[in-house]
């Protein structure tokens, strides 16, 4: 088991790619906080964690909230004692709006929850990583990350600075055994798509231009090894990269 004792935060876990995560996590011998703002959600992951002996518990956070962040982490340390890996995952996507159509409302909230979310859990359990000089983030961040026409304004933006806050925690903690990756997520059948509103007819057509070049669409699964090797032992010497896993749809 790779993430023997381990224990593991992820947020978003009530479904699609953070659900997968959680439950490889588990199956790998971690102990999971399954956070997600859908309490119901994430019980039901915990269901599927604990019918396969698994460890976990459900957690309502949202993570655009500071106090439901620090709530998170505390929680998980009461409850497990330590925290050793942290999974940023939840997000949400825009509407495809480009610059011109974009409230300054949806910015605010799509940067919340995608971005901000990263730097409140990251600076919450970074004096529990310090003290043990040991801990693993890892974010799901997007091709939107590093791609200019994945996504709206706003989405691509908030998947871009995920990417900066990757970057940049992994080098200012790089001698202090404490380890930061993304993941440039291709295209993956969940249901991320409920969380689009006001779809930009602009957005979407100069969007859409690029589908054809996507190869296929990504199972949650697929996300969730690529999570386990970033937050396993197995990446001890990868720190501050944007690991590529979309089939190839951005090779091109
Ligand atoms: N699906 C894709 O094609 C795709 C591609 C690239 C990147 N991503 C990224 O992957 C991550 C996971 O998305 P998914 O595709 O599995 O979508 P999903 O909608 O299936 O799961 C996202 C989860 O995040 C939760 N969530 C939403 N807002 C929240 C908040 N404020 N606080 C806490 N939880 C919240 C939702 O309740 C949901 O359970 C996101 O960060 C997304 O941007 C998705």
């Amino acid at each position: 088991m790779k993430l023997d004792r381990k224990v593991a935060i992820v947020t978003g876990a009530a479904s699609g790619m953070g659900k997968a995560i959680a439950i490889l996590f588990a199956k790998e011998g971690a102990k999971v906080a399954v956070s997600d703002i859908n309490l119901d959600g994430a019980k039901e992951t915990v269901k599927e964690i604990e019918s396969s002996g698994g460890i976990a518990f459900a957690i309502k956070t949202d993570v655009a909230s500071e106090n439901d962040v620090d709530e998170l982490v505390d929680k998980t340390v009461e409850t497990y004692g330590t925290v050793d890996i942290l999974v940023n995952n939840a997000g949400i996507m825009d509407g495809f709006e480009p610059i011109g159509e974009i409230s300054t409302k949806k910015f605010d909230r799509i940067l919340a929850i995608n971005t901000k979310s990263i730097m409140l859990a990251s600076r919450k359990v970074m004096p529990i990583f310090l003290a043990k000089g040991k801990g693993v983030i890892v974010n799901n961040a997007s091709a939107a990350g590093v791609f200019g026409g994945r996504g709206g304004a706003a989405y691509t933006a908030s998947k871009h600075a995920a990417i900066g806050l990757t970057k940049n925690t992994a080098f200012m903690y790089a001698d202090k055994g404490i380890r930061a990756n993304a993941i440039a997520t291709g295209a993956v059948a969940t249901n991320i798509a409920a969380s689009m509103t006001n779809i930009s007819q602009l957005g979407a057509a100069r969007q859409g231009i690029g589908m054809p070049l996507n190869p296929r669409i990504g199972q949650p699964e697929e996300i969730a090894n690529v999570a386990l090797f970033l937050a396993s032992d197995d990446s001890g010497f990868v720190n501050g990269a944007v690991l590529t896993a979309d089939g190839g749809w951005t090779a091109y």
